[in-house]
């Protein structure tokens, strides 16, 4: 069995419930349920055996210890993590206590457990990491995509915070010979994304006749990936990653904020036409800028293309489509993470 820290959040959860239909290999969920998690990402699980959700905190040494000892699983996959620039910025005491220090202690539960494993389960053992694009910092337009070898230049408390994870992550591959990999990814969108995040905030902002806030000029360009790619890309890593080794994850999909925002309007004047006949477009709203925004991301996948055969399925445009009518149909799991804690933040960012 494999363990998987924050697996109740957008990319962990996506994750849990690829893993499980993909194979029978069962998995140990490690989530402390912050705002960003949700039970409900998890429903369709319930009753399996082959799912065990504990909650809990990837800090909490002895639950860990206790956790490993007892399933013994042979991989630990770590999506925990605070993710969101935004609320960084706001307060970035959290992301240090998670992403740094909650690191720390994983690692060191994980060290204390794997140097005890026979020596076949230790070699086959694998911890795998996931990171950001965000630690490689801002592209200027005619900047090659970042490549693994690109210096670690972050700009936001989030990013510097995955950094120094990162750092901790390769010291004790280094140092201690724990058998890690990293994946380093860029903006992941699909189902089941929180909605303080820029898609999913648009999608449902339209519908409820709310302003499309776009920082600044909306010139600033990401480059999206459809999270099932971004799942199946961390199979293939844990399968077949070379040790100690790092792998940029993206799909050659870059695209100004403004160029997503209107994409996505265009697909709702379709599925779901405003009973007043105009268009989403009417309600993009510009709004003062992130401070210290990246200006562009972008990812130069080739090392995972040539030595692991990974490839992207979704282009942005059937991902984006799929990602809409996932909302579109999925009102209860929406109603569900749009409770008091979620408007509260609405109000701190936006209400100005
Ligand atoms: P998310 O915020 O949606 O989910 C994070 C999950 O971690 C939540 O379920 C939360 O409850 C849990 N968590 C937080 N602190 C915890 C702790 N101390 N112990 C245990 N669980 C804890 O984040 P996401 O978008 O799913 O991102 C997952 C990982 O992927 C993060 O490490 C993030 O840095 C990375 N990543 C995200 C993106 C993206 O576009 N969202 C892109 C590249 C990399
Ligand atoms: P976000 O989804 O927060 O991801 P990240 O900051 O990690 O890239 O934001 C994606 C882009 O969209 C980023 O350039 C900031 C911008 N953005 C807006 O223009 N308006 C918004 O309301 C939000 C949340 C983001």
């Amino acid at each position: 069995m494999i363990l998987v820290t924050g697996g109740a959040g957008f990319i962990g959860g996506n994750f849990v419930l690829d893993w499980l239909a993909e194979s029978n290999e069962a998995v140990i969920n490690l989530d402390k349920l912050t705002y960003a998690g949700n039970a409900d990402t998890l429903k369709s699980l319930a009753g399996d055996a082959r799912h065990a959700f504990v909650h809990g905190d990837i800090g909490d040494r002895e639950l860990v210890a206790r956790l490993l000892e007892e399933h013994r699983p042979r991989a630990v996959v770590n999506f925990a993590a605070e993710s969101h620039v935004d609320r960084s910025i706001h307060g970035p005491g959290d992301f240090i206590q998670t992403n740094v220090v909650g690191t720390f202690n994983l690692l060191e539960s994980v060290r204390a457990y794997w140097s005890a494993l026979p020596e076949a389960e230790r070699a086959a053992f694998r911890f795998l990491h996931v990171s950001t694009d965000e630690v490689y910092g801002t592209l200027s337009a005619d900047d090659h995509p970042f490549r693994e070898t690109n210096a670690y230049e972050p700009n936001s408390p989030y990013s510097a915070s995955k950094a120094a994870s990162d750092h901790l992550v390769r010291a004790w591959h280094h140092t201690y010979g724990l058998p890690v990999l990293t994946t380093n990814c860029s903006n992941n969108y699909g189902p089941y994304h929180f909605p303080e995040k820029l898609i999913p905030l648009v999608i449902l902002n339209a519908l409820a006749g709310k302003p499309l806030p776009i920082y600044g000029d909306g010139q600033q360009i990401r480059d999206w990936l459809y999270v099932k790619d971004h799942c199946s890309a961390i199979r293939r890593v844990l399968q077949a990653g070379r040790l100690g080794e790092t792998y940029n994850v993206g799909g050659w999909n870059e695209k100004a904020n403004l160029d997503v925002v209107q994409h996505i309007c265009s697909i709702l004047d379709e599925l779901r036409p405003r009973e007043d006949g105009q268009s989403y477009f009417s309600q993009i709203t510009y709004v003062t800028d992130r401070p210290g925004h990246d200006r562009r991301y972008a990812i130069d996948a080739t090392k995972l293309a040539d030595e692991l055969g990974w490839k992207p399925t979704e282009t942005f445009e059937s991902g984006i489509r799929k990602t809409v009518q996932w909302y579109l149909d999925s009102q209860e799991w929406v109603q569900n993470v749009t409770s008091g804690a979620y408007r509260d933040w609405v109000n701190q960012q936006y209400g100005n």
